[in-house]
């Protein structure tokens, strides 16, 4: 049975993706979570007995490598089917191009680029990825050039920014993982506006819809996909 692995997990959409995924009791799920001190009370209510809850900041090149350590002890011989980057943050929506802060912009894009970038590249390196594993990177309408163009004004710069250059980081993982995996596909994909911390007062989704339309592309993709930005009715978007 498949083998799930989603960053981010301890609560909003990554928790949602856990919650589905748990029903199907004979799912390997790996749920991560910046750090085990944080309340986890949600996920474990929502964990089944093949839920394995480790430690992954992403923001920290350090602690994603323990935890590429980690999960190999913990599958046993088991490979990833499903590599679900969720983690991500937008903690300064109010900044525009022309108040961009230079620690926030480096913080959003290690935590939004750079750890999705490095997830990837240690668990490949620990050899944990399945030959035809799907990678879903989560990106926003807002990382998208066309999307961003119609808003006025234009929305959260730093963390539009960042999701543009996770968007670009699909193109490249797409393109380089095919040396290295038969039947690879790489997409990235706009949850929709959702009812969690960060989609905040005015979210108009449910996370149990958003994921389950979420789930259900994923789990149709084919080959010929991958590099590809979805929404999650699976409409694809413009770059
Ligand atoms: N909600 C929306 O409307 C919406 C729209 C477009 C895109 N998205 C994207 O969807 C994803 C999930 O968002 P959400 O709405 O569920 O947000 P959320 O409720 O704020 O949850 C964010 C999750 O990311 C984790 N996280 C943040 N920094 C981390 C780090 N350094 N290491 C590991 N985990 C970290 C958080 O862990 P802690 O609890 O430890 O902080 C939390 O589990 C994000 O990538 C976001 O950009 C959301």
């Amino acid at each position: 049975m498949p083998v799930y692995c989603i960053t981010g997990a301890n609560r909003g959409l990554g928790l949602e993706f856990v919650r589905q995924l748990a029903k199907l009791q004979d799912n390997t799920i790996i749920a991560t979570t910046r750090s085990k001190s944080s309340d986890l009370s949600d996920l474990k209510a929502v964990s089944s007995p093949n839920t394995h809850i480790l430690e992954c900041d992403t923001a920290d090149l350090n602690s994603i490598q323990a935890f590429a350590t980690e999960t190999k002890k913990t599958l046993e011989g088991k490979k990833i089917d499903f590599l679900l980057n969720n983690a991500g943050v937008n903690s300064v929506p109010t900044q525009n191009s022309l108040s961009i802060g230079p620690e926030d912009l480096q913080r959003e894009i290690s935590i939004n680029v750079l750890g999705p970038a490095k997830t990837v590249e240690f668990l490949l390196g620990e050899d944990l990825l399945a030959q035809n594993v799907r990678i879903m990177n989560m990106t926003s309408g807002l990382g998208s050039m066309s999307v961003s163009l119609s808003i006025n004004p234009r929305k959260c710069a730093t963390y539009s920014i960042s999701k543009a250059g996770l968007n670009m980081l699909t193109v490249h993982q797409s393109g380089d993982l095919k040396s290295k995996l038969s039947d690879v596909v790489v997409i990235c994909m706009d949850p929709g506006w959702v009812k969690t911390r960060m989609g905040g007062e005015g979210a108009v989704l449910e996370p149990e819809v958003s994921i389950g339309g979420m789930l259900k592309v994923v789990h149709e993709l084919q080959e010929s996909d991958t590099g590809k930005f979805y929404t999650y009715t699976g409409e694809e978007v413009k770059w």
